[in-house]
């Protein structure tokens, strides 16, 4: 036998359909796994643009949630998930909260944070100084970079400062980034600014990144389920189980897992980095030293329950994927938005309905009761139920309550042999 090779020589140079052809020989793929990947980027040929070595596209489920209403106007909101019971979650979380007025939402401006570490400095107070006497050269410079931003009231607009031991100084560049997601834009301003802090501070630029820890780019929203619509118990519940996430570390992190199916999904669906936005929550969700929950929920004066979100959305509508990718722009065409500010916003108020729905189900019936019901269809095609078959042997897994691959042949069986 042949020892396969995976050193290829300029594969990125290729086009798709001869690196298909290398991927084919390599893993012995037969036709139908051919026809498979080519016929997955036929209609999405944008994609070869959008990656290197790249030989197929990939789908997943493009959903609606329904019911949202935010900051007094209403939405039907794209996302992008494999994960069964997060759109139906969501949607019903929002419905719960219409007659409370739906949720209200507010995102700060769009300000990035970029970073310059400086090794080997020394006499750091000094430099520190010089470098705040430079400042509007700086500024000037990094702002020469995107002339295109500044011309629309963005830019650089500040400088700060952290030293981290004796001869590390961070220096961060404050960018107003408008509705870009901005990391491009922060990126090349921290590299324009490096060689000169080099030359003012007589060390070396080691780091020139944006950091996806936004914390000028904050998000909030807030709801109100109301006391009929819940109930007493369901409420205090609800509350006890916020209350644990805040000291269990383990429960926060699956707290905020939840908020996140809801963050990355519309995320995805709009061509946004979603692991720019998981970097950032959970790094602002531990900011004070603790991992917390992101959302708060208490009772008002009327036994009512508000539930709150605060975290970072660094998101944009133009540029990077969004723009090339023709789902993520119908997507924010389907939201109406033109504005990162509003996407964020929105964002907010999916990922606390998210969060909503996954703990009113853990404190009533158990996530795997509805869970586990929109699975069954997965479980139906991975136990290999025919095609026509998947929606019937899925009501009947229902039926039974007994949801799993052998339940699935089992009740096959029973429908070939017509014995159902
Ligand atoms: C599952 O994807 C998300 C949940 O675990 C979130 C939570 O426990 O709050 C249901």
């Amino acid at each position: 036998m042949i020892k396969k090779c995976s050193r290829i020589k300029d594969f990125y140079k290729k086009n798709c359909n001869e690196r298909l052809n290398i991927l084919q020989q390599f893993a012995e793929l037969n036709s139908s796994s051919v026809e498979l990947l080519t016929s997955s980027i036929k209609n999405n040929a944008f994609v070869e643009k959008m990656s290197e070595n790249v030989v197929s596209a990939f789908s997943l489920p493009y959903s609606i949630a329904t019911n949202f209403l935010i900051n007094g106007k209403d939405y039907l909101i794209p996302m992008v998930t494999e994960e069964p019971s997060v759109v139906a979650g969501a949607s019903n979380a929002a419905k719960k909260c219409r007659s409370t007025g739906g949720f209200n939402s507010i995102a700060d401006q769009s300000m990035m944070i970029g970073q310059v570490h400086i090794i080997n400095i020394s006499d750091i107070q000094k430099k520190q100084a010089l470098i705040q006497t430079h400042k509007l050269e700086l500024l000037e410079i990094a702002n020469k970079k995107d002339a295109a931003l500044v011309a629309i009231g963005g830019g650089a607009i500040d400088i700060k400062f952290k030293q981290i031991n004796e001869d590390i100084l961070i220096i961060y560049l404050v960018v107003d980034v408008k509705d870009a997601m901005g990391a491009n834009a922060v990126n090349t301003m921290v590299e324009a600014i490096a060689p000169d802090l080099e030359r003012l501070t007589g060390g070396k630029a080691l780091i020139r990144i944006v950091s996806n820890l936004a914390i000028y780019r904050i998000a909030r929203a807030s709801a109100v389920w109301s006391e009929q619509e819940l109930g007493s118990e369901l409420i205090e519940k609800i509350i006890l189980a916020s209350e644990i996430a805040k000291i269990d570390i383990f429960r926060a992190v699956t707290h905020n897992k939840g908020i996140m199916n809801g963050i990355d999904a519309v995320a995805i669906a709009t061509g946004n980095d979603f692991r720019a936005l998981e970097a950032g929550a959970h790094g602002f969700a531990s900011y004070e030293g603790l991992y917390k929950p992101l959302s708060n929920y208490e009772k008002d004066e009327n036994g009512n329950l508000v539930g709150k979100i605060e975290l970072p959305i660094a998101v944009g509508v133009i540029g990077g994927a969004t723009k090339i990718n023709h789902l993520a722009q119908l997507s924010l065409e389907i939201l109406g938005v033109n504005k990162a500010s509003d996407l964020a916003e929105i964002m907010a108020s999916v990922g606390l309905a998210q969060n909503f729905a996954a703990i009113n189900a853990i404190v009533s019936n158990g996530i795997q009761h509805g869970h586990m019901k929109l699975h069954c269809k997965n479980i139906a095609v991975n136990a290999g139920i025919p095609e026509d078959l998947i929606d019937l042997v899925a009501e009947k897994m229902i039926a039974k309550n007994t949801i799993s691959f052998d339940s699935a042949r089992e009740i096959l069986d029973l429908i070939k042999s017509g014995k159902i």
